[in-house]
């Protein structure tokens, strides 16, 4: 096992904001998870994983050791009529594994292209976009149980996935590190093209039979209109998750606010758009210092180079408060905070 010492930790993550490691390790196998598990139970320190580092904002340095996932290979441990079983480590890129999936008609991931960070953090907020979420093709995850450094297994219904959640950011918080994740791909996809823009972007690019390849690609051109790019723009995606209220909230704003997005979320339930609650608050484009709400896309809040983490965050206390009050609505922030 070896140790860096004061790594810079801003190249490792998105955001790009300064933060620094005081010690941190490199894993490639489940016996390197096994190994830094033992050495932070004798060395009673605390342990912060990252994969793409997509979805954190530092607001001061980690404490303990910091581990860079980085288990490799994308092993098809089956197949039958219906489709393939994939078990793929957890440092594998997402999209690398989507383009994988792609080449190989594996369906079922097309329209989770261009999602930035690795696969081991895909079960984490059960990453979804374009209508699918990561849960619909899950199989089971393996993880090193850190406090025993035993390997346990999960599946869909262990991981209590929902909206942008898990158990692993729940009750399990901080308690595992996913080393691989199974998947079953199928091989009569079933094309799903009702969300956004999805149906124009293949007329435009004027698709006559649908494939797996034509919706990647529909949607990483509208992701590319829509979202800013990490390497030139410092961002992790939404800062915030999309409210989900009751039907009769939803009644009330809409008396005052008519045009107001919201979707279907279970019974009695609906999803409101947190991007059309911070726009129309006027927070899109607004610019402080070095940082604040991208002007294509007010639910990302971005860092135009050499903000801190906690300006950042405070910017975010003030669009919450400001939300809030004009529309009575509270948000949640899908950033992991740090
Ligand atoms: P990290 O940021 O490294 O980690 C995220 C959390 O998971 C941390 O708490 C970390 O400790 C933990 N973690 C990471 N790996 C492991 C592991 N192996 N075991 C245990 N814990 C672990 N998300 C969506 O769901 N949908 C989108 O459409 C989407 N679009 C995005 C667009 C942009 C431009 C950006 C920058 C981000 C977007 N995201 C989206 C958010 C982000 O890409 C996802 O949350 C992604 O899964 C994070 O992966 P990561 O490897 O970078 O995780
Ligand atoms: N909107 C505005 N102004 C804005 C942004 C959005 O009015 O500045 C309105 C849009 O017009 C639309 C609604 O809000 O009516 C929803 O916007 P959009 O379709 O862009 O999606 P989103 O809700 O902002 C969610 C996910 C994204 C995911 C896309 C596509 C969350 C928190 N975000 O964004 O995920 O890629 O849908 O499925 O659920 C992420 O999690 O990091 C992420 C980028």
């Amino acid at each position: 096992m070896k140790i860096q010492q004061n790594t810079p930790l801003a190249p490792h993550t998105t955001f790009g904001v300064p933060a620094t490691a005081d010690e941190l390790v490199k894993v490639t196998s489940i016996e390197e998870v096994q190994e830094t598990a033992a050495y932070l139970k004798e060395k009673n320190k605390q342990l912060l994983i990252l994969g793409g580092g997509s979805n954190i904002l530092f607001t001061k340095d980690p404490e303990g050791l910091v581990l860079l996932n980085r288990i490799d290979g994308i092993e098809v441990l089956g197949e039958d009529k219906n489709g393939y079983t994939v078990r793929v480590g957890a440092g594998v890129i997402w999209h690398d594994l989507v383009e994988h999936a792609i080449e190989n008609e594996w369906a079922g991931i097309e329209n989770l292209a261009l999602i930035p960070g690795n696969v081991g953090a895909s079960p984490m907020q059960n990453i979804g976009a374009y209508g699918v979420e990561i849960e619909s093709v899950f199989h089971q995850l393996e993880a090193v149980h850190l406090p025993t450094g035993e390997v346990h297994t999960f599946d869909a219904k262990d991981c209590q996935f929902g909206y942008r959640e898990s158990v692993f950011k729940r009750k399990l918080k901080g308690q595992y590190c996913i080393t691989h994740v199974t998947y079953r791909f199928t091989k009569q996809p079933t094309f799903n093209t009702r969300y956004g823009a999805i149906e124009q972007e293949l007329e435009r690019m004027k698709v006559r039979e649908l494939s797996i390849r034509a919706i990647a690609d529909a949607v990483i051109t509208i992701r590319r209109s829509k979202l800013p790019d990490p390497k030139e723009i410092g961002n992790a995606g939404s800062f915030f998750k999309n409210p989900i209220v009751e039907e009769e909230v939803v009644n009330q704003l809409a008396e005052k606010h008519p045009l107001i997005p919201s979707y279907a979320a279970g019974e009695g339930m609906r999803k409101l758009a947190a991007g059309w609650l911070i726009d129309q608050a006027g927070w899109k484009g607004f610019t402080r210092n070095n940082h604040g709400v991208h002007k294509k896309q007010a639910l990302v809040l971005v860092n135009y180079g050499g903000a801190k983490g906690s300006e950042i965050y405070q910017l975010s206390q003030e669009i919450l408060e400001d939300v809030r009050e004009k529309f009575g609505v509270t948000l949640e922030r899908e950033v992991n905070i740090l």
